[in-house]
């Protein structure tokens, strides 16, 4: 017989509803985990050493001198000495211009943002992605746009870091769980990289899929959703200058755990719209499948914008708890982004569009 809690990790879709909980304490030391050698972000990406491995770089030195290098052979010792993980992870952003379009109300704090995710290819656990991402491969990484365009492109880190100049973008991020964060993103509007492979006529819809590799995401058989994570927006909502494609947070690359090396960040959406570490964008003439809404489409939508008088099946959608916070705060529609973006949805019926 099954037990409620084994249900519960087998089922993705039941999963989202018991995260609804007090984030986990603000004394994580992480963070310094993240920090890098190299400060600029004139450095090509691909050159950039993450603090992880230079200190497994020094682990293993120290290691050689105990048990001697002759117990180490062939490739993983090629890797320790020369890496092919090169992740950008942590790496100071510079030349990032502070946006208008930011909200002036106050930052969660980057240990909270950092250690209380959903990247369910790092497992289910709100902590599990700031400890099991961590030797996610992020270099070489390769996002490739196609689809009804006029110039498919593949675009390597160093192309997407220069198609336009990076800003800083305070926005609020409401998960569709009911907990809310305000991060400052680094990026630009995704329009940037959409109108550079020139849609044509036919695109209606823009699919996007992220990275997956069993082998480094383990824990993602036990999640109970289908992968790759894909998402889907359309055209319009891309080409809205609120959905940014974004490639860092806080003055840094993107953390493995919130989406390295790039993700979305579409703020009047439900959080699980913003898609982690993206490797292809399709435009597209038919709405793209979306992971939640095929592993439960009665409670996850293809829109999913935020909205309060909407309930998801099983809990009210009117508030929720900004981490950090200890009472619940009105969930405002589209997430308070409404004078921007409520005339993409002009004449529909958002309880049946959800
Ligand atoms: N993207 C991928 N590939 N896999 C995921 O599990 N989770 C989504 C979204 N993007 C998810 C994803 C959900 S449910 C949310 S709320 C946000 O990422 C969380 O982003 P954060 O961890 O940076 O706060």
């Amino acid at each position: 017989m099954t037990t409620e809690s084994e249900r519960k990790r087998a089922n993705g879709a039941e999963r989202l509803a018991v995260c609804n909980q007090m984030p986990p304490s603000e004394s994580h030391g992480l963070r310094n985990g993240l920090m890098l050698i190299k400060k600029s972000s004139d450095i090509p990406y691909s050159e950039i050493t993450p603090k992880s491995v230079y200190l497994n770089r020094r682990k293993f030195l120290a290691g050689v001198t105990i048990t001697g290098a002759a117990l180490v052979a062939g490739r993983g010792l090629l890797d320790i000495i020369s890496p092919r993980v090169t992740a950008l992870a942590g790496a100071k952003l510079s030349g990032v211009a502070k946006s208008p379009l930011s909200t002036s109300e106050p930052q969660t704090p980057y240990n909270d943002v950092t250690h209380y995710n959903n990247f369910y290819e790092f497992g289910t656990d709100k902590e599990d992605p700031a400890v099991k991402a961590q030797n996610f491969k992020t270099s070489p990484w390769t996002v490739s746009v196609e689809g009804d365009v006029a110039k498919p492109q593949k675009f390597d880190m160093e192309a997407i870091m220069k198609l336009a100049p990076l800003e800083e973008r305070i926005c609020r991020h409401r998960c569709v769980e009911a907990w809310s964060i305000v991060v400052p993103w680094i990026g630009y509007p995704l329009s940037v990289l959409l109108q550079k492979v020139e849609p044509t006529p036919k695109a209606k819809f823009v699919a996007f899929e992220s990275f997956y590799d069993p082998k480094q995401m383990p824990m993602a058989r036990w999640a109970g959703i289908p992968f790759p994570y894909v998402e889907g927006l359309r055209l319009d909502e891309a080409m809205h200058p609120l959905a940014i494609l974004c490639v860092g947070m806080y003055g840094e690359a993107l953390p493995p755990q919130d989406g390295a090396p790039v993700r979305l960040v579409v703020p009047w959406k439900y959080g699980f719209k913003s898609i982690k570490s993206i490797v292809k964008i399709k435009l597209v003439e038919k709405q793209p499948p979306a992971t939640w809404n095929i592993s439960a489409p009665n409670e996850y939508g293809f829109y999913s914008n935020v909205n309060p008088k909407v309930d998801h099946p099983r809990w009210s959608q009117a508030k929720e708890r900004r981490l950090g916070e200890f009472l619940k705060r009105p969930t405002l529609p589209f997430n308070g982004y409404a004078d921007q973006v409520e005339k993409l949805y002009a004449g529909m019926d958002l309880r049946k569009n959800y």
